[in-house]
This record gives structure tokens, sequence and C-alpha cells, in this order.
């Protein structure tokens, strides 16, 4: 019996292919590469000592999907693929709702033909929307800000759906706050394409030196700083939390939420300050605007997930900084061409 793993060279896949292959599982990837790089499997391969099947498929191909489940006996689906980068789902719109949900529509479809009911779905804490009252808890009403969150919050609803028309589904929706680090071997990390949009990757691209300083967005929010506060969790435990989530679908039914995150959260001024202690660089910045849509302060409240699927982060915020300094620096162009990289007057060489 093998687990379905879409998406499963991106960012968080990857390194759940890792917890799922050393926990004893066979792992199928599917991915279009659309956003990833072959190269992140082939180290998931190194880091664990086993195989692990790739495909490489886009999801909006319903007939190359239903082929892999011809083709192999899958038990259970872990659902990763998606485009998730928030501006460019305001400028692109369709692309994201095409992508994220037609993409969904299909697999569903494809499992619902193949009799394989059991699901772990990536949804975001971005479906609480502008929600003033933390920490956030799952029962807390629902709304997007944003095409990418809409995305989001429309599978989690085609998911309810699928399940009252269908007692067998048994759904895991898996609300991620920030995702952040990187797997301790610094082999496999977030690589994202040109300019970051997130506030680790770039800061660690500020301290090698690939860019010049950080923009502080915003610093007159109602916080101890008046920076942004977020809970930032570190890939490895939101990786447990999916085998966990796993195990919870295998032997139950219905659909069900669970913020994956510390319960705690960090401004960007003690990002900043952490990983200038962490890598030793000093890590310029400046204040500008605030970034709209953005909110003052989210942390999740992770009870439910202690709880009911017996998960807990583990790891804290040095680790997070660690691991991610750690990726950053043995891999300076990402899963990128060897070759060398130029910025300023610095030479990066992979
Ligand atoms: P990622 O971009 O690194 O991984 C997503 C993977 O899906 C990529 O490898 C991409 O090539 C693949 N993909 C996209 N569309 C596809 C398609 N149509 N067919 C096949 N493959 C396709 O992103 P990630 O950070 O690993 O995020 C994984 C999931 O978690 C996404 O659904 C994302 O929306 C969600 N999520 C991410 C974050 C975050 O901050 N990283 C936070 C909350 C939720
Ligand atoms: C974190 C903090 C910024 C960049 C996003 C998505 C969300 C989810 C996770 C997928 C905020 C500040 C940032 C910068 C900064 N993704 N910041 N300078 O916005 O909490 O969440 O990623 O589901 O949907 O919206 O994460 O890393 O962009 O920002 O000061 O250059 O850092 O204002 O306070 P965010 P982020």
């Amino acid at each position: 019996m093998e687990i379905l793993v879409t998406g499963g060279a991106g960012f968080i896949g990857s390194h759940t292919c890792v917890e799922l292959l050393n926990a004893g599982y066979e792992v199928v990837v599917v991915d279009n590469l659309m956003n990833s790089k072959q190269e992140a499997l082939d180290r998931v391969r190194e880091i664990t000592g086993k195989e692990v099947l790739f495909y490489n498929i886009d999801l909006l191909d319903k007939d190359a999907l239903s082929k892999v489940f011809l083709k192999h006996e899958i038990r259970a689906v872990i659902h990763f693929a998606g485009l998730k980068a928030v501006g460019e789902s305001v400028s692109l719109p369709l692309k994201y709702y095409h992508n994220n949900i037609t993409g969904t529509l299909n697999l569903c479809e494809v499992m619902e033909e193949f009799g394989v009911h059991q699901l772990v779905f990536s949804s975001s804490a971005t479906v609480y929307g502008l929600q003033d009252c933390v920490p956030f808890h799952e029962e807390l009403p629902l709304q997007a800000t944003n095409p990418y969150g809409r995305t989001k919050l429309m599978i989690e609803e085609i998911l309810r759906d699928l399940y009252v028309s269908n007692k067998k589904w048994s759904i895991a929706l898996l609300r991620y706050f920030n995702p952040v680090g990187a797997h301790p071997s610094g082999l496999i990390g977030e690589d994202p394409n040109g300019i970051p949009n997130n506030l680790v990757p770039y800061i660690t691209q500020v301290a090698i030196g690939k860019l010049a300083k950080i923009s502080v967005l915003g610093n007159d929010y109602s916080t101890d700083d008046g920076t942004g506060v977020r809970d930032y969790i570190h890939v490895l435990d939101l990786a447990v939390g999916h085998l966990k989530a796993l195990e919870k679908v295998s032997f139950t039914t219905g659909v069900e939420a669970y913020n994956l995150g510390t319960g705690r959260g960090y401004s960007v001024l003690e990002m900043i300050a952490t990983f200038e202690k962490v890598t030793g660089n000093s890590i310029p910045y400046e204040i500008v605007d605030r970034r709209p849509g953005d909110i003052a302060v989210s942390y999740a409240d992770p009870t439910k997930a202690k709880n009911n699927l017996n998960w807990i982060s583990q790891k804290g915020l040095i680790d997070m900084c660690e691991d991610s300094w750690r990726w950053q620096m043995n891999n300076p162009n990402g899963f990128g061409e060897v070759g060398l990289i130029k910025s300023g007057n610095k030479t990066f060489m992979k």
C-alpha cells in the first residue's frame, strides 16, 4: 500500500516525504515541477537511503493521474500541489482558481473512482482572514482576503460537500501557520523563485549578501515593537503533523480542520535579531509602509491537534533559524543549476 503525495517535490512536500519514508511508508510523488526541482527528490533519497517514486504529472491532466492510480495501490493521499503566492494570485486569479481548484477536483474524482477516500489537505491559516482576536482556533468564522486564500477556503468547502455525498471520505484539513526552517542535513529546504515574498527566505538572502537589506513592512501595528507577529513553525514539525493526520484519517471518517502552529508568535524585529545571532552577520533593514492585507498578529491555538492528533510542535525559534541558515549557506542557489551566481560585488558557487 502506497501513499500518494501531490506536490511532493515542493518545500513542505519534500520534508514530509522524508518523514514518511523514515516511518516505513512507500511513497509515490506526483508533481509537475512548476515551483520545484526534481533534485529535491534526489536529496530525499540521499537523506533517507530509500526510494521515492516520481511522476512528472500535472493534476490538470486527469488521464495521466488515473494511470498512477491504476499502476499503484494507493491507500491515502497527501495533497500539497497548488500555487501559493498571494500577490501573484491577485494579478492572476484565473491561474490560481484553475490550478488549485480544478487540480483538486480532478484528484478527488480520480480518488472516488478508485475507491480511495483518505485525504490530508494543505490548507492555511490564511482562511482565518482578518481576525483581530488571537489565538486563532478552528471554530472561528472563515474568510479570505485574496484569490489564493479563496482557493483554500473553497477547497475546504468542496471537501466538506464531498463527505456529505459519501460518508466513506476521511479528510484532514491542515491549516499551517508560517512554515520555515529546513531539514537539519542542509540538503532540502525552501527554494523560492526570484526575490522571496516571505520574511524568512528574504532574511537569509540578506544575511548571505544576495540581497542588500530587508524592508520591514510597517512598525505601527499594535504589537510590542510595532512590527507584525506571526506563528513560525518548523517544516519538520509540519511534516510530523502530516503523519499524525494520516494515521487519524486511516481509522475515522468525516472532515476535520486542525491548526498546525506552535501557539506562540514572534515579531519581524525579533526574527531579524535572532537571525543576526544565529548567523553572526548583521542584517540591515529599513522600515517601510505596511503591506496591504497584512494583519498585526497571527498565532494558532494548537489544542485540537494536540488532543485529536497527538501532535505538538517540538522545535523552537533557534532550530528554525539555524536550519534555514544551514540550508541557505549550503545552497546559495537553491536547487538551481550548478554554476556561478553574481550579486553586486559577490559571486556564489553552488
Ligand atoms: P511549493 O510550491 O514548494 O510546493 C507545491 C508543489 O506543488 C510544487 O512542487 C509545485 O510544482 C507543485 N504543483 C503545483 N501545482 C501543481 C499541479 N497542477 N500539478 C502538479 N503539481 C503541482 O509550496 P509549499 O510551501 O511546499 O506548500 C505546499 C502546500 O501548502 C501548498 O498547497 C500551499 O498552498 C500550502 N501552504 C503553504 C504555506 C507556506 O507558507 N509555504 C502556508 C500554508 C499553506
Ligand atoms: C511575515 C511577517 C510581514 C516580508 C504568508 C501568506 C499566508 C501563508 C504564509 C500560504 C509579516 C513581514 C514580510 C518582508 C516583512 N502562505 N514581512 N518584510 O504574510 O504571514 O503569510 O505566508 O498559505 O497565506 O499570506 O508571511 O512571511 O510574508 O510575512 O516585514 O519582506 O513578516 O508584514 O508581518 P504572512 P510573510
